[in-house]
């Protein structure tokens, strides 16, 4: 046999994959070119055939539990009238600043999903929400990850260290990110706070666990979800990374959320107070069939998600006459926040076998060009969310922090243009507050994180300043509006 893989390396394939009952992993190998052996031969060494095997039981067994019996979550932390006192937010803010400075945050970007509903083959990072800088989703983020890095160290007196930034991608989204970010220098940021690791995948498989093939050298498959999250930070090592650096709490977030205020000081810092382990920006549910999940408390009293699709239509429109809200009021925005001891704990229990799936039954296509039918598995990234003993729910602002871009241009809602609107239309009320005339029907505002991060220090710049119809305008760093 013409092979680049060593005859005892594939007797010792057969053999696993036997012993796995997965024989048929191999059954064209004599028909395959050497160059397909060999990268069929590393996939399958790199296959963990009693986790998968695991994972896919664990998952039958649990589905279909979710949202049994749960109850509206209470104890949101409300800000405005009624809520929180301007001192508490200033003290949360200063606390959240320090933590920044002092190294003791992390960020971290969710970039492992492949934007499908977009329609963009890049990843969505890569994105251009046509914005007059037309700077990607990516570089939003960068600059403003840059912006409260310089916040916080001018809080500390100029001194601060480097905000460490983790991005999560998946293998169809890495090389693609890693490019972007190459190719624009890192966007202000310096290379080193800067850490790559990619989130695993699990192959699809029938129902009874045979793994599909996609064609006779490669194996079907797809990433693990956004829960991934808990394997891939061990695997990668990058949990060990931050604890070493001595990081003791991480802000994570999606990545198509076009107004992100990844790292908010003030959403930090009540959480860090208040002795969390997991916390979460919320809003109010704009109406009951947004397609958000929610919040909400397991019949244990413990915190979980319900994704849309998981809570039925009544249930989703039903009103508490006790607040005259919906009952499932609290909207999740993918905005979270982890200690790193509660994630540590966290995931060495999802690293093992035994952790639990959410199934998805697909056609998955394979081998001959046939569609075989069979299920993925995808971990949520709050499916843990109610082993958390000390949890936070944080209201805040939809129009500053919920910018969704999930559907293709064109769409109503959640498209790169109601982004960009709402992008837009927050520069004209920051501008506005800070003393600018705002015509009516102008089209609003982009002010540049490294202007301004939420708001801030925009009195000197543009106090009197006419942001004119038709627009959108550019503010420059001087001051001046671009078109
Ligand atoms: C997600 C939330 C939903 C919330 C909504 C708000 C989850 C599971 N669902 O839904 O409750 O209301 O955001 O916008 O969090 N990702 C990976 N790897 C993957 C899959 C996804 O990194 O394998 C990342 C995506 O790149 C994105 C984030 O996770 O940054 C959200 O994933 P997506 O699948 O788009 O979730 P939504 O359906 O939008």
């Amino acid at each position: 046999m013409a092979t680049a893989v060593a005859t005892d390396s594939y007797a010792e394939l057969k053999a696993r994959t036997k012993a796995a009952g997965q024989q048929q992993v191999l059954e064209d190998w004599d028909a395959l070119t050497p160059e397909e052996q060999a990268a069929l031969a590393s996939e399958v060494k790199d296959l963990d055939f009693g986790f998968i095997r695991s994972a896919l039981t664990a998952s039958l067994a649990s589905a279909g539990a979710a949202g049994e019996g749960a109850k509206p979550v209470a104890g949101v932390v409300q800000l405005g009238a009624g809520g929180a006192t301007d001192e508490e937010r200033r003290g949360w803010r200063d606390l959240g600043l320090r933590l920044v400075a002092e190294g003791k945050v992390a960020v971290l970007l969710l970039a492992g999903g492949q934007g499908t509903r977009l329609g963009s083959k890049l990843p969505k990072g890569c994105y251009d929400i046509g914005l007059p800088s037309h700077k990607s989703l990516f570089q939003l983020q960068a600059e403003r990850l840059l912006a409260l890095q310089r916040l916080a160290a001018q809080a500390g007196g100029g001194q601060g260290k480097a905000l460490q930034w983790f991005i999560m991608t998946s293998p169809f989204t890495h090389a693609d990110t890693v490019a972007h970010f190459e190719a624009g220098g890192y966007f202000g940021l310096d290379k080193a706070q800067v850490t790559f690791f990619q989130q695993g995948f699990l192959p699809c498989m029938t129902e009874e666990g045979q793994i599909i093939m996609e064609t006779s050298s490669k194996v079907a498959k797809a990433p693990d979800g956004n829960g991934g999250l808990y394997r891939a930070l061990h695997v990668s090592g990058a949990l060990a990374a931050m604890q070493a650096a001595g990081v003791e709490a991480l802000d994570v977030y999606c990545v198509d959320n076009s107004l992100a205020r990844l790292g908010d000081p003030e959403f930090v810092g009540c959480c860090y107070a208040r002795g969390t382990q997991v916390g979460a920006r919320v809003l109010a549910k704009a109406h009951p069939e947004e397609k958000v999940g929610v919040f909400a408390a397991t019949p244990e009293g413990r915190l979980q998600v319900l994704e849309y699709s998981e809570l039925d239509p009544a249930k989703a429109s039903s009103i508490d006459p006790a607040t005259g809200q919906l009952y499932f009021n609290w909207s999740n925005i993918c905005m979270h926040y982890f200690s790193i001891d509660w994630l540590a704990a966290t995931v060495k229990a999802l690293s093992g076998p035994g952790a639990a799936y959410h199934i998805a039954r697909k056609a998955i296509p394979s081998k001959g060009g046939s569609k075989t039918p069979g299920v993925k598995l995808e971990m949520f990234i709050f499916d843990p969310f109610a082993t958390a003993d000390k949890t936070t729910l944080f209201e805040v602002a939809r129009e500053d922090h919920f910018g969704p871009v999930k559907n293709a241009p064109g769409s109503d809602t959640d498209s790169p243009d109601t982004a960009r609107a709402l992008l837009l239309a927050q520069g004209a009320r920051w501008a506005a507050a800070a003393g600018a005339k705002v015509a009516q029907d102008s089209a609003g505002l982009e002010v540049p994180a490294l202007v301004s991060y939420a708001g801030e220090g925009l009195e000197g710049l543009v106090g009197g300043l006419e942001v004119a119809a038709p627009g959108p305008w550019l503010l420059g760093a001087d001051g001046r509006l671009d078109a």
